[in-house]
C-alpha cells in the first residue's frame, strides 16, 4: 500500500515537471523539466541515445563541478569525481569527447552541451575548501578533470551515435480588456492591462483644404478608422517537437492552440477627397507571452499581434461615409498543425451588427475601400540555426464601395456595396528542416456577408462655378487631391441596419 502511494506519488511529481537532481542519466536517456510560471512556458525535454552518447556531470553521477558560469554554454569547466561509486567514470565509455552530458541547474544556459574536448590537466590542486568538504571516503586523492563544453551539436562526428530528442511545451496566453482581478487568498493579484476597451486606431489620414467652388475654402479628408471595443482571448499553446540534437536535425513537429475569445470592434471611412490612398502592415498591438527556451536546443516564443491592411481609391468627389460594426464569438477552436489529425474542428458565431453608408456625390463619382484587421497569435519556433513563424490568424474584412453612375436625364444612379469577411488560417511562415519545404497554410473557417447592397437613381443639383486648388501637402505616400467641383446630388442618400 506504502509502495503504492510511493509510485503514485512520483507519478504526480513527473507530472508536474520537477527535475530529478538526485538520479544522474547514466543509461542513454535524460530529461529535463521547466515548470509553468509567470516568465516562462512549461515543458519537458527528453534526449535519448546509446549509453555512451549521453552522461550526467552533476553530483548525481558523482561530480563535483568547481568553476562553470550560467550564462553561456561554451565554457571550460574544471571538475572533480568526488564519488565513483555514483558512477562518475561513466562518462568515459568510448571516450568522453562528443558525449552529450546533463549540467547542473548553475552551469550553463542550457541543460544540456556536448563534450568538445577532455583532457587531465597538470596542476592537479584541489582547493583546500573544496577538497576537504567532498573527498572521498577511502582517502584517495580525486583526479582534477577538464572539459571543454559547447552547444555546436553540429560540429560532432557521431562518435557515439545519433542522440534524438523530443520536446514538449505547453503556455497560456490570456488577452483581456481590462484589469482582471483575481483572488488568491491574500488579496488579489492584478494581471496587466493588454487591449483596453474601446481603443483607437487612425488607419488612413489624409487631409487638405480645398477651395469649395464658391470662393470659401473647406476642409476635406480621407480618413479610415478602427475602433476595438473589446477584444477578449484565451489560448493554450501546444507543441510537441521531435529531432535529433546529434546530428542536429528537426524531424516533426506538432503545434496546437486551443482558442476561445470574443473580439468587437468598428471600422468607420470618411472621405471628401480623390485619390488613392493605402497603410499595408501596419502594427496597432503586440503583446509578448512568456518563453520556452531549452538554449542550443530549441526556443518557442508566444505573442499576440492585430495588424491592418488599408486601402482605398477615390475619383470625383463622394461625400462618402460609412461605418460598419463587427462582432466575433470564437467559441471554440482545436486544429494540430501541420498534420491536421485529428481534422480541426471551429465553431464561430457572429452577434448581429450595425452599419450605416452616406453619400453624396457628384455624377462618375467612386469610392472603394478595403480594410483587413488582422488578429494573430504567432510563435515563433528556433532550432539550431533555423526559424519559422507558426500562426493562427482571424482575419476580419471591411470592404465599402459607392459608385455614382450618370442615368437619364438629370439624374444620376448610385450604388453601394459593403461586405464582410471573416476568417481563420493557420500557417507556417517558411521552411523549417524537413517539417516545412516552404510557407504554407491550413484555412479553418471563411465566411462572406454582404451587407449592403443597393442602388438608387437621385437627381443632381446644380453645377458650382470655379475650379479647386490644393493648399496644404498630403501623405507622402499616398496621392490625393482636391475634387474638381461638379453638381453633386441634391439628397444625401443614407442607409444603415443591421447585418448578417
Ligand atoms: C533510465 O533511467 C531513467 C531514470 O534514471 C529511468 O526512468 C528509465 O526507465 C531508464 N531506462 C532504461 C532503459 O533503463
Ligand atoms: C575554470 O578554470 C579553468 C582554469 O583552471 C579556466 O581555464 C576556465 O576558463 C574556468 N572556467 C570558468 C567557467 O570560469
Ligand atoms: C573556495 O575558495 C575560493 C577562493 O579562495 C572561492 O572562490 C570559492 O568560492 C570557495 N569555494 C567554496 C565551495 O567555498
Ligand atoms: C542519424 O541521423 C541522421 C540524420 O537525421 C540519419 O540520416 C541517420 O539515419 C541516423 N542514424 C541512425 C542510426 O538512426
Ligand atoms: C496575492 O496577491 C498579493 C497582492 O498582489 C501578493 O502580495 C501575494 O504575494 C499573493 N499571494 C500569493 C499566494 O500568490
Amino acid at each position: 500500500m506504502l509502495f503504492l502511494f510511493l509510485v503514485a506519488h512520483a507519478l504526480v511529481l513527473q507530472a508536474l515537471g520537477k527535475n530529478d537532481w538526485s538520479k544522474a542519466c547514466l543509461n542513454g536517456t535524460c530529461s529535463y523539466d521547466i515548470e509553468k510560471g509567470p516568465t516562462t512556458m512549461g515543458g519537458t525535454i527528453e534526449i535519448s541515445g546509446s549509453s555512451s552518447a549521453i552522461s550526467d556531470i552533476t553530483p548525481a553521477a558523482g561530480w563535483f563541478i568547481q568553476n562553470c558560469t550560467s550564462s553561456t554554454n561554451s565554457q571550460t569547466v574544471k571538475l572533480i569525481c568526488v564519488d565513483e561509486s555514483k558512477g562518475c567514470g561513466h562518462i568515459f565509455h568510448d571516450g568522453a569527447q562528443e558525449t552529450v552530458v546533463r549540467l547542473p541547474d548553475d552551469c550553463g544556459s542550457g541543460p544540456f552541451v556536448r563534450v568538445a574536448r577532455h583532457w587531465v590537466p597538470d596542476d592537479q590542486t584541489i582547493p583546500s575548501n573544496v577538497s576537504l568538504n567532498l573527498m572521498r571516503r577511502d582517502a584517495i586523492i580525486p583526479q582534477v578533470h577538464m572539459l571543454q563544453l559547447d552547444d555546436d551539436f553540429a560540429q560532432g562526428s557521431g562518435l557515439h551515435g545519433n542522440v534524438s530528442f523530443e520536446a514538449r511545451a505547453e503556455g497560456d496566453m490570456h488577452i483581456g480588456p481590462k484589469q482582471r482581478k483575481r483572488q488568491n487568498g491574500s488579496g488579489y493579484d492584478a494581471e496587466p492591462v493588454t487591449i483596453p476597451t474601446n481603443s483607437g486606431y487612425s488607419l488612413l489620414n489624409d487631409e487638405l483644404t480645398c477651395s469649395d467652388g464658391d470662393g470659401n475654402t473647406e476642409y476635406n479628408e480621407i480618413g479610415g478608422d478602427l475602433t476595438l471595443n473589446s477584444v477578449t482571448m484565451t489560448v493554450s499553446v501546444n507543441f510537441v517537437i521531435r529531432g535529433t540534437v546529434v546530428p542536429p536535425d528537426i524531424t516533426s513537429l506538432s503545434f496546437s492552440a486551443p482558442t476561445t475569445g470574443n473580439i468587437q470592434g468598428y471600422v468607420s471611412l470618411i472621405t471628401s477627397l480623390q485619390g488613392s490612398v493605402s497603410a499595408l502592415g501596419v502594427e496597432l498591438v503586440n503583446i509578448e507571452f512568456p518563453e520556452f527556451v531549452i538554449d542550443g536546443v530549441m526556443s518557442i516564443s508566444p505573442s499576440f499581434a492585430i495588424s491592418s491592411d488599408s486601402a482605398g481609391y477615390v475619383q470625383k468627389q463622394t461625400y462618402f461615409d460609412a461605418g460598419t460594426n463587427f462582432a466575433i464569438n470564437l467559441d471554440s477552436l482545436q486544429f494540430t498543425y501541420p498534420s491536421n489529425s485529428p481534422p480541426a474542428t471551429v465553431s464561430i458565431t457572429t452577434p448581429s451588427s450595425s452599419y450605416f453608408a452616406s453619400a453624396n456625390p457628384n455624377e462618375n463619382g467612386n469610392a472603394d475601400f478595403e480594410f483587413d484587421i488582422y488578429f494573430k497569435i504567432i510563435a515563433q519556433v528556433a532550432a539550431f540555426t533555423q526559424n519559422v513563424e507558426l500562426s493562427v490568424t482571424l482575419h476580419d474584412g471591411v470592404a465599402n464601395e459607392m459608385d455614382a453612375s450618370p442615368s437619364s436625364g438629370n439624374n444620376e444612379e448610385v450604388c453601394f456595396e459593403l461586405e464582410n469577411s471573416l476568417d481563420l488560417v493557420v500557417a507556417n511562415s517558411g521552411p523549417f528542416f524537413q517539417v516545412f519545404i516552404e510557407a504554407n497554410s491550413l484555412t479553418l473557417y471563411s465566411a462572406e456577408t454582404t451587407i449592403l447592397e443597393t442602388c438608387q437613381i437621385v437627381a443632381l443639383g446644380p453645377s458650382p462655378p470655379a475650379n479647386r486648388k490644393a493648399r496644404s501637402s498630403v501623405y507622402s505616400r499616398d496621392s490625393v487631391s482636391c475634387p474638381a467641383p461638379e453638381a453633386l446630388s441634391q439628397t444625401w442618400l443614407s442607409y444603415s441596419g443591421k447585418y448578417p
